[in-house]
Formats: C-alpha cells, structure tokens, sequence
C-alpha cells in the first residue's frame, strides 16, 4: 500500500518537472521576461531534488540492505528487522535456496554473503550445500560444521531452520520471494583458539616444571645411594637441589601471578597513584639485584605530578620484570636507564614507563612474539638465568589491565627499550 502511494506522488512530481521545463523552454522562445523562466527552472531543480530523495527512501526501504545497525535508518517492521536486530550473524534462503536477506553481522563475518547470490558463496562444502536441499524438501531442522581454509583458516557451525510461514502477504509487498529457511552462523574459530591455547599453556607449564622436578628426584636417589658416605658429594648436590626448588617455586608464583593479572583484567584500577612515586621505589628494591650484577641503574622521573589509574603493586611488578630483563640479558657491567615521560597521543596526554638497556638487542623477528607465555628467545640461557619465560606476558596483561600497552623497540647490537604507556589523570580524585 505505502510502496503504491510513493509511486504515484513520484509519477506525478516526475510529470510537473517534465511540464515545468517545457513551459519554460516556450516562455523564452516566445519572448517573455528571463525571470518568468528563471522561475520555471527553479521550481523544475526544486521536485528534481525531490525525486532523488525519495528514490534513495526507495531503494533503502526495498532491499532492506542499508538498515543502519545504530538507529541510522528509520523503524522498519517485518522479518527482515527482526533478523537486523539479532545480534548472531544470520541469513535467509527462499524455496529456490537463494539468498534473500543477510543481516548485519553476517554481513561482518562472511564477505562473499550477498541478496541474490547462492549459499555456495560460502562455502562449497557439499554436506552443507546437502542439507539445504534437504531442509527445503522436508523442513527438518539441520546442523553443520564447515572448515574454511580461505581467505583465514575458519569453523563455522551453520543451522539451517525452515519455516513454516511463509511471510506470502509481507513479500508481495516488497516485491520478493518470501523466506524458507533462515541459516543461522556460529563461528568456532575463537572458542577453537582459546581450546589449543589452554593446551599448549598446559603443555608448556608442566614441561618447565618437569625439567627441575626430574632433576630433584635424580638427586635425591644420588644422595640416597651412592653419595651417602660422601659429606662433599652431599653440600654439592643440596646446593643444586635448592637452586631448583627456588625455580620451581618461581614458575609456580609466576603462574599464580598471570592467573591472578587475567582474572582482573576486566576491571581497571580506580586508585589514583603517583607513578614517580611507584616507579622510584620498585627502582630501590631492585638496587641490590643491580649492585650483584655489577651494573647502575638509573632513573629520571618526570616533572610534577604523574597521576595515573594505578595498582601499586601491578606496576612495581611491571617495572621489576623489564629492569630485571635489562639487568639479565644487557651488557654486564652496563647501565639500566629507566625514565617515565609525558607523551601527547591525540588529544589526550599519556605517561610513559621506558626501560633501556644497551645489551645485544634482540632480532625483529622475535619481538611480536615476547609477550607469549613461555616464549624465549633463547630458552637456554634464559633458564639459566632464572628466567620462567613468563615475566613479559605479565607485563602486558597488566598493560591490558590499566587499558595501557607495552611498546618494544629492540635494535641488533644497540639494545633495547620496553615502555609501557598508560593514560595521565587531571589530579588525584581527593585533590
Ligand atoms: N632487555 C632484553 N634484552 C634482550 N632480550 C630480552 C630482553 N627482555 C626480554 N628479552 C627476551 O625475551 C624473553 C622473554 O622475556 P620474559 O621476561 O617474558 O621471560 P624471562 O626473562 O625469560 O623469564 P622471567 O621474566 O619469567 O623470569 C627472554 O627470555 C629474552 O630472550
Ligand atoms: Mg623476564
């Protein structure tokens, strides 16, 4: 009803512009004044413009594929709308199997999804193309999973629902097949991701504490055999044995430590701290660590105040694990600077935790994967040093968690920088 009536005002307006610049092209030709045609022209231009909106109104309305997803476009009613406002990616197929409508946030999960295309679009899967055949033919619900290789590595699990209404009164209206099957998109690819994650984590963390386990109980059955009668034997091999109980106990405070930073890490900091302040006495407590590896450690604060949204003690173990990395993989005997700066990034200022050292850096292709738990450059050495593999990985979930970031600039030869950066507060809230 609503389409007709458009229709004809926009037959009619067409008629009075066509009528409009002909009666202008005759006024002149027969002479009379340039303002009567003037006038002519601008009441053509005035309903030209007309048109063309209500052509766009047009087009938005019938395809239904211009919905704004914010309350751009007007209330629209039908199934249409209420497949545009669930928030699952979701199409609709008609009797042919071709599809009618893409809602949305299918539209953002498969590119190759368009009104008018077919399903194979997706995927040329054949039990998924099957089960389409089938669900038109005897309307029972189905379910797939199709694996996608192209263009990234993809599961989906589609159900296929047909209808039994046919919505026949709502698609003579707007001139389209009425829907007979609504798909119904769940991409697995995350819940995938997350499962090999929790694998390899696992994998990972047993392997670091088999490796000082293996060793203790090798040692014990030495001290139980053959070093029993050998008190020098015994000082020697007790001094290995308490060197891996404190790794093992490292890796497990480490692991409680991510588990604890990632627990949180939807809830950011609400106290105000002064981040000189912070920084300076995780500084102090580290001066021991730095004196026992010859090296200095210096430090230049920022002026004024530096007030950010902080965890005290997240940002001492922040700055704890980047000076301890400096110390551990820098120059022996070299300098650790750790200074905090102000930075502008866009309209907002932001504070910035940089740690520098000059060792031997570290090559581009290890630096986007540091913050992985377990990832070494060389793990070797890293072991040797006491190093869990974990401490970065803490780092950036603090980072996360102060809706911050850790930034890493390494150069072969040169050393390197690890900064993290967090917003700066006005003043503290009791100010
Ligand atoms: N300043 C640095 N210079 C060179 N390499 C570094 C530096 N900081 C970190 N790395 C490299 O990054 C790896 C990961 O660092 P991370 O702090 O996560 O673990 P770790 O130091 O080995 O152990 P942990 O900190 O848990 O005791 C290190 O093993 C090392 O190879
Ligand atoms: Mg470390």
């Amino acid at each position: 009803m609503l389409a007709t009536a458009t229709d004809r005002i926009r037959r009619r307006a067409l008629l009075l512009v066509v009528a409009a610049i002909v009666g202008g092209i005759c006024a002149l030709l027969a002479g009379v004044s340039a303002w009567l045609f003037a006038l002519g022209a601008c009441l053509a231009l005035g309903l030209a413009a007309l048109i063309g909106l209500d052509d766009d109104g047009g087009a938005f309305a019938r395809d239904g594929e211009h919905h704004g997803r914010f309350g751009e476009a007007e209330p629209v009613g039908g199934w249409r709308a209420v497949l545009d406002a669930v928030p699952d990616p979701i199409l609709a197929l008609d009797e042919a199997g071709t599809i009618i409508h893409v809602n949305p946030a299918a539209r953002e999960l498969h590119v190759n999804a368009r009104v008018g295309g077919q399903p194979s679009l997706l995927t040329r899967d054949p039990e998924f193309l099957q089960a389409i055949d089938e669900v038109i033919d005897d309307g029972r619900q189905r379910t797939v999973e199709v694996q996608e290789r192209v263009p990234i590595d993809r599961r989906v699990r589609i159900t296929l629902t047909a209808l039994a209404e046919t919505f026949e009164d709502e698609a003579a209206t707007d001139a389209g097949s009425p829907p007979r099957v609504i798909m119904a998109l769940h991409d697995l690819t995350e819940q995938d991701r997350l499962g090999r994650m929790r694998v390899d984590f696992v994998a990972n963390a047993s392997h670091e504490l088999r490796t000082p386990l293996a060793s203790l109980v090798g040692f014990i059955e030495t001290l139980q055999g053959r070093a029993s009668s050998d008190p020098a034997a015994q000082q020697r091999f007790l001094g290995i044995m308490s060197q891996q109980a404190a790794r093992m106990s490292r890796l497990v405070e480490d692991l409680l430590s991510l588990s604890r930073v990632e627990m949180r890490e939807h809830l950011p900091p609400r106290t105000a701290i002064d981040l000189n302040e912070t920084v300076a006495a995780a500084i102090q407590a580290l001066e021991p660590v730095a004196r026992a590896s010859e090296a200095t450690l210096t430090f230049i604060p920022c002026e004024g105040p530096a007030i950010v949204l902080g965890e005290t003690d997240e940002i001492v173990q922040v700055v704890q694990n980047l000076v301890q990395n400096g110390l551990k993989y820098g120059r022996p005997g070299g300098t650790v600077e750790v200074a905090v700066r102000r930075i502008r990034q866009g309209p907002s200022m932001r504070l910035a935790v940089a740690v520098r050292d000059k060792g031997p850096g570290i090559a581009p292709d290890h630096l986007p994967r540091l913050t992985e738990r377990f990832y070494r450059v060389n793990a070797k050495s890293s072991r040797e040093k006491g190093g869990t593999g974990l401490g970065l990985a803490i780092v950036k979930h603090i980072a996360n968690r102060h809706r911050g970031e850790l930034r890493i600039e390494s150069e072969l030869g040169k050393g390197s920088i690890f900064t993290f950066v967090i917003d700066e507060q006005a003043r503290r809230p009791s100010d």
